[in-house]
Parts: structure tokens; sequence; C-alpha cells
């Protein structure tokens, strides 16, 4: 496994794996099983003759000014131990001066499935995100990328910057890993307490109920929905809900009217301190 760190070096890596078929997966490190299970994904996606890529870059242009940078997990020894375990061919780790001219003015902005959801309670996150993916995109030339669909909302931003901005690539959704209670595997489950943690699986198992009070039609309107979940969810005392909503699938609309396949179930929970996301569709 090849680490590279500079952006020269990795234009001509990627110029003499030029034949080969590439995958990207771009994570921010602290990689646990969700993020190892992508690059399973990935490598079955390009099958042994092509190349896995994985970046592990903090972003700090996705991170807004009172969200802590610097207390983002970093732990880049165990990272790379985890990538060459599932058989990543090149990691690349660039500092953000490698990343980031001091006066650069260009960035991406996309302007509606963004806006919304974890869009609004965090301004400015989707340009940072839009921004850096596009530049992976540039840097690693993929011919498919994999994102996890724990962060729903950014897979469909992806795919749809992919969309319009013509990039030939193919974007494939990673499934969320849970851990055996039910909760979404995050870095940010390392911040709960242990009354927190126990009582985090709650999300999940709400989501689980309410898609099945859906599908056996106790649920239709997308208000009766919103109302049943933030019970569920808010039970807690420490569970401040951020958002919670039932949105179109595709489009990421606040749906009226929930039918049994087109929507998605998607929630932000402050649990104590780290905010917790999730999201859940019908079952297949
Ligand atoms: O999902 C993440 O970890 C990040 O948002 C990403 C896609 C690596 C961009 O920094």
């Amino acid at each position: 496994m090849q680490v590279i760190e500079g952006i020269p070096e990795l234009r001509k890596w990627i110029k003499s794996e030029s034949k080969r078929d590439r995958v990207l997966v771009p994570t921010m490190g602290a990689l646990h099983e969700g993020h190892l299970s992508l690059f399973d994904r990935a490598r079955e996606a390009v099958g042994n003759n092509g190349c896995v890529i994985a970046t592990i870059f903090v972003n700090p242009t996705q991170f807004g000014p009172n969200e802590d940078l610097d207390a983002y997990p970093r732990q880049l020894e165990s990272d790379l131990e985890g990538c060459r375990s599932r058989g990543v061919d090149l990691v690349f780790v660039p500092q953000a001066d490698e990343m980031y001219y001091p006066d650069r003015s260009v960035e991406i902005r996309e302007n509606q499935l963004s806006t919304g959801l974890c869009g609004s309670s965090r301004p400015g996150h989707f340009d940072g995100v839009c921004t850096v993916v596009a530049k992976l995109f540039n840097l690693t030339q993929p011919d498919i990328a994999v994102f996890g669909e724990k962060d729903y909302q950014q897979l469909a931003v992806i795919r749809r910057m992919v969309r319009d901005l013509n990039f030939p690539i193919e974007v494939l959704g990673g499934a969320t890993v849970r851990e055996p209670d039910g909760l979404a595997m995050s870095s940010r489950n390392a911040y709960l307490t242990k009354a927190e943690r126990i009582e985090a699986p709650i999300i999940y198992r709400s989501l689980c109920e309410v898609r099945d009070d859906i599908a056996e039609g106790r649920l239709k309107s997308g208000s009766e929905v919103e109302a049943r979940l933030a019970e569920k969810i808010g039970r807690p005392d420490f569970a401040i809900i951020d958002y919670l909503k039932v949105v179109h699938k595709d489009t990421l609309e606040p749906l009226d009217e929930v039918e049994r396949d087109n929507y998605r179930l998607i929630v932000a929970v402050f649990f104590g301190k780290p905010r917790l996301i999730d999201n859940l569709g019908p079952a297949l």
C-alpha cells in the first residue's frame, strides 16, 4: 500500500496507474467498520485488477466557526492499518496547505438539495464538502466513487454535483453499518457518556418502528410521521432534536403525504454533546 502526502507525487502515481480502473473512497479518517466496509464495496466494484484509493483529510472548509475542527479525532497510524487490512492500494493524506491556497477564491455550491436538513443547521457545510470532493475527484480521477449512506444528504448532494458538472464518475452508496444494538457507527459515538450510549439505539429503533407504521398504513401524513418520531426519539432527557424530517427520497423535499416507497426518514439529534445523524427508507 502506498501512502502519499503531496499532489505532485499523487499525480505521478495516477499517471503510472492510468490503465487500471480506479475507485475513490474519500474519508476524514477516524476510520471505523462503516468506513472499512466502503473499502470492501470499492474493491467489489473495481475487481482485483483495479485500484482502490482512500483519502484521509480532515477538511477545514466543511466545519463551521462553532464546530470544533481541532477536536476532530486524528489517528493516522490506526487508520492506515485499517486501509491496509482491507486491501487499499493508495492512501492520499494531504495537509490543509497542500489542498488549499491561502488566497483561494473558487468554491462549488449546490443550491437545492443542500439547503435544508444538515444544510440549515450547518451553513456552508456542503459548500466545503462539494469543493473538497470535486478537488479530490480532479486529483485522483476515479471511475467510481463510494460514499456512505449514513450521510444521506451528502450522498444526494454529491450525486447532483456529479450530474450537473458532468464528472465522468459513477457514485455508489455504501450501506450504513450498525452496532449490534442498531446504533449507526460513527466516530462521534466515542463522545457519548455511558448513559447516553445505552439510550442511543433509540434513534434506530424509532426509525424502524415508524417505518413499520408507514408500511402498515398507520401513518400517512408527513406531520404525523414527524410527530411520532419526535415523541419516540426525544424521550431521553438529554436528547435534543436538531431536525427530524420525512422527505422525498430523491429530491429531499418535505412530504405532505408519505407513500410506502417514496420517502426517507432523516434525523439529527444531540445526544448530550455529540450530534448523531441517521436515516432510513422503506424496507426492500
Ligand atoms: O463524509 C465525509 O467524511 C466527508 O464529508 C468527505 C466526503 C470525506 C469530504 O470531506
